[in-house]
C-alpha cells in the first residue's frame, strides 16, 4: 500500500474516527477566524431574534479548514436538527427531494462537497431555497407530471473546497459566502493546546508552537501531527511533549521543518529533476508522483505555492529558487520558465 503523506490535508480513517471528539461544538470554542465567526454570529443571532432560521451559507476554503466543523456549529447555535449529505451522494433530484422532504422546520441541511452537485439536482435546489419549493417531475413519458411541495423554513449549509465549480446560480442563492483562510500559527498553538487537552496529553507552550508550525496553516494536520508527536512521546520519551520532543518526532515521520512532507518534496523533486524545473502540467506530474491529479492540486499545491516553492502559471508548474534551495539543488540564474536561456 502506499504510504500517505502525514501532511495531506485529505482525510484518513484516523482522522475520520478522531475528528468528531476534536470538533469544536460551539463558535465560542472555534479558534481563529474572527471576522468570520463576528458576522456568522451576527447572522445567528439576528435570526433567533426573530425567530426565523438563519439564511443559506456557503463555506468554501482549503481542506481541513473547519468548514464542517462551522456548519454544525451553526445548528448547534441555532438549537436546529443537523443533517448531513454531500453533492454525490445526491446522485438524481429524487435524492434530494428524499432528503428534503424529511425537513423539519428549522433544521440544517448540510450539503458537503456541494460543487459535485449534478446540474439537474442543482436545478431542483433552486426553487427550494428560495421560494421554499420542492418542483420535481415524476414518472416518464406521457404519464409524466410536475408536482409542487410546500417545504419547512431551513437552512442550506454548503461546503466546497472549490468554489470557482460551484454554478454562479447556485452560488447567488446563498445569503453569505464566507471562506476561509489558512490559520496563523498562534491559532494552530492554540489549537494544539485545546485538543491536547482533549486528548489528555502534557504539551508545553513551545510544544504547542514547534507542532503548530509544521502544519502548514491546517487545524486538521495540526491535530494529527500532535497524535504522532504523542505516540512518539509516550513510547521513546517520558510522555511530555515539549519542543525538542516534537521536532525529533516529526523528523522520524519525515515532516521537515519547513513543514514539508514526503509527498510534497517528491512533488518539487519531479518538477527540478524530471521536468528541468517546470513548466509541467498538473495531470503529468501527478503521474510522475503517483497521485491524482485532484489530490495534488487541492491538498499539496496550496501550501507549496503560498509558501512560494512552486508557481501556477498557464502553460504548467514551475519550482521558484525556493524549491531548489530546500531541496539542495543548484539553481541556475536566467532560468526562463525552466529553460536554460
Ligand atoms: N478553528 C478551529 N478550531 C478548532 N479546531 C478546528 C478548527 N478548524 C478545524 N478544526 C479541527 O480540524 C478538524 C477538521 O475540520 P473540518 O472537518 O471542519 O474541516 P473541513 O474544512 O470540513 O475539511 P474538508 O474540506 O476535508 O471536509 C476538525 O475535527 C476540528 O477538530
Ligand atoms: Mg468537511
Amino acid at each position: 500500500m502506499r504510504e500517505e503523506g502525514l501532511l495531506t490535508t485529505g482525510k484518513t480513517p484516523e482522522d475520520v474516527e478522531l475528528e468528531v471528539g476534536l470538533r469544536p461544538r460551539k463558535l465560542s470554542e472555534f479558534v481563529g477566524q474572527e471576522a468570520l465567526k463576528e458576522r456568522l454570529s451576527i447572522l445567528i443571532e439576528a435570526a433567533s431574534g426573530r425567530g426565523e432560521s438563519v439564511d443559506h451559507i456557503l463555506f468554501s476554503g482549503p481542506p481541513g479548514l473547519g468548514k464542517t466543523s462551522l456548519a454544525a456549529i451553526v445548528a448547534a447555535e441555532m438549537g436546529a436538527a443537523f443533517r448531513s449529505t454531500s453533492g454525490p451522494a445526491l446522485d438524481r433530484p429524487g435524492d434530494l427531494a428524499a432528503v428534503i422532504t424529511n425537513l423539519e422546520a428549522g433544521d440544517v441541511l448540510f450539503i458537503d462537497e456541494i460543487h459535485r452537485l449534478p446540474r439537474q439536482v442543482e436545478e431542483v435546489m433552486y426553487p427550494a431555497m428560495e421560494d421554499g419549493q420542492l418542483d420535481i417531475v415524476v414518472g416518464k413519458g406521457p404519464a409524466a407530471r410536475s408536482i409542487k411541495i410546500d417545504l419547512p423554513n431551513f437552512t442550506l449549509v454548503g461546503a466546497t473546497t472549490r468554489v470557482g465549480r460551484v454554478a454562479p446560480p447556485l452560488r447567488d442563492r446563498f445569503g453569505y459566502v464566507a471562506r476561509l483562510d489558512y490559520y496563523g500559527s498562534d491559532d494552530l498553538a492554540a489549537i494544539v493546546r485545546r485538543s491536547a487537552v482533549l486528548l489528555d496529553t502534557t504539551v508545553t507552550e513551545d510544544g504547542c508552537h514547534a507542532i503548530a508550525y509544521r502544519s502548514r496553516g491546517t487545524p486538521r494536520i495540526a491535530n494529527r501531527l500532535l497524535r504522532r508527536v504523542r505516540d512518539y512521546a509516550a513510547v521513546r520519551a517520558d510522555g511530555l511533549v515539549d519542543a525538542a520532543t516534537a521536532n525529533v518526532a516529526l523528523e522520524v515521520f519525515e515532516v521537515d521543518e519547513g513543514g514539508l512532507d514526503k509527498v510534497d518534496r517528491s512533488i518539487l523533486d519531479a518538477v527540478i529533476r524530471k521536468f528541468g524545473g517546470g513548466p509541467v502540467g498538473l495531470s503529468t506530474l501527478a503521474i510522475a508522483v503517483g497521485e491524482d491529479p485532484e489530490t495534488v492540486e487541492d491538498a499539496y499545491e496550496p501550501f507549496l505555492i503560498l509558501e512560494g516553492y512552486l508557481q501556477r502559471t498557464p502553460r504548467g508548474r514551475i519550482a521558484t529558487e525556493r524549491a531548489y534551495v530546500h531541496l539542495g539543488v543548484d539553481f541556475i540564474e536566467g532560468r526562463d520558465q525552466g529553460r536554460l536561456l
